[in-house]
C-alpha cells in the first residue's frame, strides 16, 4: 500500500484540497483508495459525505483523536486491508508524537505551501520539525513540496515562495493555481479529475507532476544530511523575514 501524507503545520495551506483531489484521482482510475482524516474538523470526511453515490468509492477513516482523549492508539480509523492508496489528511499544528506517527506511516510526504511570508516562515519551522521531531531523515518516506493558491506568477509573493521552495533541496513539484474549480470540487465531493474535462484542463495539468512523482517518474533530489537541511532552512527563514520587513 502506498501511503501519501499531506501535511503542513500551517493552517489553510491546502492539505485537504490536495488530499481530496489526489484521492479522487486514484478513485477515478479504479485504484482502491482510502482517505484517513486526522483533523478533528473532519473536512475530508465532510467532503466524502458530499460525494455522489455514482462516483467510484473512497473509504473514509476517521483518524482524529476522540474529544478529550489524547491517547494515540484510541483512534477509530479503520482502513480496509485491500486499500492500494491511502491518503492522510493531516491536521494543522501536527507536532510531537503525532508528527512522528504520521511520518512513520508515510511512503510519500507532500507539503503544500501558500505564497505569503507568514506561510513561508511557518513552513520553514515545520520542515525543521519534520526532520528533528518527526524523524523524516531516517524514515523511508520521500518528501516533496508544492506551491498552492498561486494567483499571479509575476507577483513578489510568488517569487518569494518559489525561491524558498527551490532553496529547500526537496523536489518542488508544481504550482497549484488559486481556482474556483477547487472550491466547486470540494463542495460536490469530487476532485478536478472527475469534473468536466474542458473546464478543469489546467487544474488537471498542474496536478499531474504530483502523480508522476508518486509513480516514481520524477527524480527525488532529497539526499542531503539533516544538519545541512536545518542550516538551509535557517537561511531560507531569514530571507523570508527580510522580504516581509
Ligand atoms: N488551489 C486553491 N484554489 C482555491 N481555493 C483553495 C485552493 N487551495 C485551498 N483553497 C481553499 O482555501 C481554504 C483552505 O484550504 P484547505 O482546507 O485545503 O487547507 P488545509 O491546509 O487543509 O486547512 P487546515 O489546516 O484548516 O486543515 C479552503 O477554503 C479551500 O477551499
Ligand atoms: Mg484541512
Amino acid at each position: 500500500m502506498q501511503t501519501i501524507l499531506v501535511i503542513n503545520s500551517k493552517g489553510g495551506s491546502g492539505k485537504t484540497t490536495l488530499a481530496t483531489n489526489l484521492a479522487s484521482f486514484y478513485a477515478s482510475k479504479k485504484v482502491r483508495t482510502a482517505i484517513a482524516d486526522y483533523d478533528p474538523q473532519g473536512s475530508s470526511l465532510h467532503w466524502l459525505k458530499a460525494r455522489p453515490a455514482s462516483m467510484n468509492n473512497i473509504h473514509g477513516a476517521n483518524a482524529a483523536p476522540a474529544k478529550g482523549n489524547v491517547a494515540l492508539h484510541s483512534r477509530q480509523g479503520f482502513v480496509p486491508l485491500e486499500t492500494e492508496v491511502l491518503i492522510i489528511d493531516a491536521p494543522a499544528g501536527a507536532s510531537g508524537l503525532l508528527l512522528k506517527e504520521l511520518v512513520r506511516k508515510a511512503s510519500h510526504i507532500i507539503i503544500p505551501v501558500a505564497p505569503s511570508a507568514i506561510d513561508i516562515r511557518a513552513t520553514a519551522d515545520f520542515i525543521k520539525d519534520l526532520f528533528l521531531v518527526g524523524g523524516a531523515h531516517t524514515s523511508k518516506a520521500k518528501i516533496a513540496v508544492v506551491a498552492n493558491r498561486v494567483r499571479m506568477r509575476s507577483s513578489n509573493n510568488y517569487a518569494a515562495l518559489e525561491r524558498f521552495l527551490t532553496s529547500l533541496k526537496l523536489p518542488f513539484l508544481t504550482s497549484i493555481s488559486d481556482s474556483d474549480n477547487y472550491l466547486q470540487a470540494v463542495e460536490q465531493g469530487l476532485g478536478v479529475f472527475e469534473m468536466d474535462d474542458s473546464a478543469t484542463a489546467s487544474e488537471r495539468q498542474e496536478l499531474m507532476p504530483i502523480v508522476k512523482w508518486l509513480e516514481g517518474q520524477f527524480p527525488n533530489r532529497f539526499g542531503i544530511r539533516a544538519e545541512d537541511k536545518i542550516a538551509s532552512l535557517e537561511s531560507s527563514k531569514k530571507w523570508a523575514a527580510y522580504r516581509a520587513s
